[in-house]
């Protein structure tokens, strides 16, 4: 296998893995040779994931885990640490979205939904994560912010102001990690076609919303997941600090 790609007895943890980004990671990762830990809210579809997975071969486990939970958050590592031995990657993909809405009608729920999942979520894995990987002296970890959390984004200030907070998270963490041989980055794409967008958003509405794009429509995952992969990759070892777009350009108007 390509070293580039080679991630033959890594052992990768990925939250939110039930659907979208999460699941076809997961997918990409088994068929490269890593050992999966699977977790999601939604424990029934993460299961049926690894099931899948499992039948082509791969060694890998699921759970339920609500990430707004730091207790969950750290019994996902126990188990990675339980079953195989450590955590050398971790993608923190769980996320939700909020309706389109202004600023001015977010309500306190809202708020809380956000900071509760996609920032303490986020800090709660990195937090376990980070402290098996002092112990082994090396990791990688990927965050999954938002072009969100790079612009600012009409009708999604909850959501900006939660995917910010991942960059923030994801830069800290590199400096803090760096003499620790712990790679912390973040993927910021711009709408990519997951049930997150899929289930909002009909065809027309797409295409409505691509147009923002230079490349004139909306990303696939697998295009997404690509530079996840490239991200991880054990031959990408001085790349850390990093919150790269995925975005048809947007970024670049
Ligand atoms: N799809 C997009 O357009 C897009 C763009 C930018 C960033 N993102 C981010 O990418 C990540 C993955 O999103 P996706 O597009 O695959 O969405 P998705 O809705 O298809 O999948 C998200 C997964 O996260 C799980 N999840 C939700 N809340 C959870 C919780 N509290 N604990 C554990 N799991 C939970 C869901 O059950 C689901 O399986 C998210 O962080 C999202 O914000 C998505």
């Amino acid at each position: 296998m390509d070293p580039l790609l080679d991630f033959t007895g890594k052992v990768a943890v990925i939250t939110g893995a039930a659907q979208g980004l999460g699941q076809l990671l997961a997918q990409e990762l088994a068929k490269r040779g890593a050992k999966l830990v699977l977790c999601d809210i939604n424990e029934t579809g993460v299961k049926q994931v690894a099931k899948s997975i499992a039948a082509s071969g791969a060694k890998v486990i699921a759970m339920r885990c609500d990430v707004a939970s730091s207790e969950q958050c750290k019994a996902v590592v126990d188990s990675a640490i339980k079953a195989f031995g450590g955590v050398d990657i971790a993608v923190n993909n769980a996320g939700i979205a909020h309706e389109f809405m202004p600023l001015h009608d977010i309500d306190e729920s809202i708020m809380d939904s956000q900071f509760a999942i996609n920032v303490k979520g986020v800090q709660f894995g990195m937090r376990y994560q980070i402290q098996q990987m002092l112990k082994q002296g090396q990791g990688c970890i990927l965050n999954v912010s938002s072009m969100a959390g790079l612009c600012g984004s009409p009708l999604g200030s909850a959501y900006a102001m939660a995917k910010h907070a991942v960059i923030g998270l994801t830069k800290t963490g590199a400096v803090e990690y760096g003499r620790a041989n712990i790679r912390i980055n973040a993927i910021c794409p711009f709408f990519t076609l997951t049930p997150m967008v899929t289930n909002f958003a009909d065809e027309e509405k797409q295409k409505k919303i691509g147009k923002i794009a230079p490349m004139n429509r909306l990303g696939e995952p697998k295009e997404v997941v690509a530079t996840m992969l490239m991200m991880l990759s054990p031959a990408n070892t001085y790349m850390t600090g990093q919150c790269i777009a995925v975005d048809g350009g947007v970024s670049a108007t």
